[in-house]
């Protein structure tokens, strides 16, 4: 089994390239069903949620070849059939729900397993069948199987009743083709959204909107195959930046843009990291100031987001003063207040909202990573305690980071992955 191992104590310098984004490079690898040209993604994250979801559509019959050094990904759908995906697979991650609405739009059936993912509560689909059902799906849910069928997809008028960032995207890509308009109100307007949406016009799509919470997507007759480089991981980027502030240094992030980080970058201001760009996309971050306790409310889009609330609530916590991270996304993301605290951090939970208090000093010791951004949160605990902290199950970790305790060592911190 691998760990990482960090000694904390060290100041970080230099560039952090940052790598596409998770969860735009996911929603892109299942659209490209929408097409049977080949779909090239360039600039390609080679994560572990990335091999789960190529592994999904090869299952389905598409021909994947992944070049790890160049970063690059070939998805050819031609010879994709509608066949039930591996429950196994589909549980591995949720983001494989996001095949539901290009099957569904390519061979008018799909069945599929209720998928999995971070254990950050219950996290149902309601929404993304309610917008399905709207485009004219019939759908049918038995022993944990989904079964939607239709004629021909036809636009319509969808609201939703939460922004869900997976809903707007497998309704955005349902309705690409659907016959007629397609109207989603109340839509997420995460970057990725956005990316999604450039990808699949590119493809010859007619989506206007998307960033915005009314996305208008005219259906078209097919789509066609194209080159594509996903948008930078903001919370890669924050997660960096977070480690800068809380080592105290000063580090440039490079394929990083403030535009698409205003919420984050606006906190850590006010806790009074420094933050210029550079250029377009080149940030400095400079944590070596006296910093400030915040209170935090994770929010849809342009709200502050909640995969990055554990690395702050790491930052916050070496931070002398009181304050309060309100979660209002996720029922269950406290699950690293354990770990943080039996690092010396004190953190009390009441609710929905954890109470922190800053304390002067964490030390290290053994801790799980409970889920993706939590295991980031420990690293970054790790980097300022004393001696050494020892992280567990990172495979969470690897579902959503590319080398991160190399691109760390590359800063001059000491993170390890050590086989144990
Ligand atoms: C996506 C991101 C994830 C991020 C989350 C919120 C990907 C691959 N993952 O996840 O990293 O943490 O957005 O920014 O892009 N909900 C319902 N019914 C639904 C769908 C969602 O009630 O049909 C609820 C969920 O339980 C949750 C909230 O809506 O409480 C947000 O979920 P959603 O925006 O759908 O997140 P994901 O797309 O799963």
């Amino acid at each position: 089994m691998e760990k990482i191992f960090v000694s904390g104590g060290n100041k970080l310098k230099g560039k952090v390239r940052i790598d596409s984004a998770k969860n735009s490079v996911l929603p892109i690898i299942a659209s490209s069903i929408l097409t049977s040209d080949t779909i090239i993604i360039k600039n390609a994250p080679m994560l572990n949620d990335v091999q789960v979801i190529c592994e999904l559509l090869k299952s389905l019959g598409c021909n994947i070849s992944i070049n790890k050094i160049k970063g690059e990904i070939s998805i050819d759908s031609s010879k994709v059939q509608e066949i039930e995906p591996s429950g196994e697979l589909v549980r591995r991650m949720r983001a494989s729900f996001l095949v539901m609405g290009p099957m569904l739009a390519r061979f008018g059936k799909f069945k599929i397993s209720l998928p999995g993912g971070c254990n950050i509560g219950t996290r149902p689909i309601d929404l993304h069948l309610k917008g399905l059902k709207a485009l004219g799906a019939e759908i049918s849910t038995e022993g944990g199987v989904v079964e939607v069928r239709c004629n021909k997809l036809k636009g319509n008028k969808i609201y939703l009743d939460f922004p869900s960032v997976g809903a707007t995207e497998n309704i955005m890509m349902a309705s690409t083709t659907a016959k007629g308009v397609t109207v989603l109100e109340n839509a997420a307007e995460e970057p990725e959204i956005e990316d999604l949406a450039n990808f699949l016009n590119k493809m010859g799509a007619k989506i206007y909107g998307a960033g915005t919470d009314t996305i208008i997507i005219e259906g078209v007759d097919r789509l066609k195959g194209v080159e594509y480089i996903p948008i930078f991981d903001r919370i890669e980027a924050g997660t960096f930046m977070i480690a800068a502030a809380i080592t105290k240094s000063k580090i440039t992030l490079e394929n990083a843009r403030e535009y698409y980080m205003k919420p984050l970058v606006a906190k850590l201001r006010e806790m009074g990291v420094e933050i210029t760009s550079i250029e377009d996309n080149v940030i400095e971050v400079n944590g070596n100031v006296q910093l400030k306790p915040v209170d935090i409310k994770t929010l849809p889009h342009p709200g502050f987001p909640t995969d990055m609330q554990s690395q702050i609530m790491a930052l916050l916590a070496t931070v002398k003063g009181t304050s309060v991270i309100t979660e209002t996304i996720f029922e269950n993301r406290f699950m690293h207040v354990s770990e943080l605290n039996r690092m010396g951090c004190k953190i009390k939970i009441e609710g929905r909202s954890a109470i922190i208090e800053g304390v002067e000093e964490l030390s290290g010791c053994e801790v799980k990573a409970t889920d993706l951004r939590a295991g980031a949160a420990l690293i970054i605990a790790g980097l300022v305690a004393k001696g050494e902290t020892i992280v567990d199950d990172i495979y969470h970790i690897d579902r959503g980071y590319v080398n991160i305790e190399e691109k760390f060592r590359n800063l001059g911190a000491k993170v390890y992955r050590r086989e144990v």
